[in-house]
């Protein structure tokens, strides 16, 4: 294997459990993996040697909750949302009929396209959900499709209930054919447990039926009201409850007790449930941001993703998500990355394989152009994003 010292670097945020800072540094990468990381004064010598020019590094964004496989344009609704109009869910709907007049090369090529865009914002690791097929032959063609292209797929066919079917006969169809005929194509499976969507008892036999066919699980919850979404996650022992902008003080206690068994120092022991915070999404329906800042403070693991998406976040750009949990959320910088980060990966559950910069871990590490990660909060909007490195190679930028 040959190996690549990328150096002059700024600064390197880890995003590893002490959270270092090392200035003027370098990261020595042999083929896929991180084999050294330190001062650049003592780096070790290398096959070849890649000047940053004093850029800061981090490790690429972990972007744990998004909708890709899509046709369609919903600006339409978002413009009128902006006039005054509630999200309702009800344009999911519209999505699904886009998509299913879609064909495979023109659902390849969106999804193609999308994911090119976010590996381009520093983005190296990508889940994204089914949900706009609502059929069974649909959502095995989407979840066959996207498993093509991003890292894992998250099976979503109780996303809605279509309009010409009764709500039980659905989830029936979603708990029995649908899920047997997307299984080879998923790692998880989800539930919007929402007024409007699926009810508790639904979203219950959702999450029997797919834990029953050994998948991970995942909850949309409390997204658009109080809602049984968070205790669900935690009962089921869902890796991530997504949304979480209406919680009480009985949904934080349950999330930080799922928590307990676990040393977040050492970032070992049993993993609980992780809030996703979707900011981009809160933005863009104009929700009460996720409690971010609380959710940390009480000890729960939380992570930040884009939530990309035609209906209500149709951006996928971590670095604004961090900007905003930053500037909105009032987390710190550092744990803004982290979230967008390692969070990402604890919630996809790839936690020992990206999500920090660490000897041994996969060489996914984006640059900066800016001399310190604080520029991803002090400069918003700005595309700060340079050379991104995937699985050692140099991707985008
Ligand atoms: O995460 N909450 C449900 N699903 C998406 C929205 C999908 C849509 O409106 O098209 C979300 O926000």
């Amino acid at each position: 294997m040959s190996t690549t010292l990328i150096t002059n670097l700024s600064e390197i945020f880890t995003a590893d459990a002490t959270q270092t800072v090392i200035k003027d540094a370098a990261i020595l990468i042999d083929g896929e993996k991180i084999v050294w990381i330190g001062e650049a004064a003592e780096a070790p010598e290398a096959d070849e040697t890649i000047d940053a020019g004093h850029r800061a590094a981090l490790p690429g964004w972990v972007d744990s909750h998004t909708h890709l496989v899509f046709a369609g344009d919903r600006s339409q609704e978002f413009v009128a949302r902006m006039a005054g109009q509630d999200y309702a869910a009800g344009g999911i709907a519209v999505t699904t009929a886009a998509t299913r007049a879609a064909s495979d090369y023109d659902l390849t090529r969106l999804l193609l396209g999308r994911a090119a865009e976010a590996l381009a914002g520093g983005t190296t690791y990508l889940e994204t959900k089914t949900g706009y097929g609502l059929g069974v032959e649909e959502e095995a063609r989407h979840a066959r499709i996207a498993s093509t292209v991003v890292d894992q797929v998250t099976f979503l066919g109780a996303h809605l209930v279509p309009a010409d079917m009764d709500a039980q006969d659905y989830t029936d169809l979603v708990c029995g054919e649908m899920l047997e005929r997307v299984r080879p194509y998923v790692q998880f499976a989800d539930v919007f447990c929402e007024r409007g969507a699926f009810s508790e008892a639904q979203s219950r036999q959702v999450l029997t039926a797919s834990r029953d066919a050994g998948l991970g699980l995942r909850v949309h919850g409390n997204q658009l009201g109080p809602g049984p979404g968070v205790q669900l996650a935690v009962e089921f022992g869902a890796a991530s409850v997504d949304h979480v902008n209406y919680l009480d003080e009985a949904d934080v206690t349950a999330l930080a007790g799922s928590w307990k068994n676990w040393d977040a120092g050492s970032r070992s022991g049993t993993a609980g449930t992780v809030a996703t915070c979707l900011p981009a999404c809160d933005l863009s329906t104009r929700q009460p941001l996720a409690p971010g800042r609380e959710l940390l403070d009480a000890g729960v693991q939380i992570a930040l993703a884009s939530n990309c998406n035609p209906g209500t976040s149709y951006t996928s750009s971590m670095a604004f998500c961090v900007a905003t949990a930053v500037l909105q959320m009032h987390l710190g910088i550092e744990e803004a990355i982290v979230a967008a980060t390692y969070g990402g990966a604890l919630a996809l559950g790839v936690q020992d394989l990206v999500g920090s910069l660490e000897v041994g871990k996969r060489a996914d590490i984006q640059l900066l152009n800016a001399p310190s990660v604080a520029h991803l909060a002090y400069r918003p909007g700005m595309n700060l994003t340079g050379p991104v490195f995937r699985a050692g190679t140099l991707a985008a930028g």
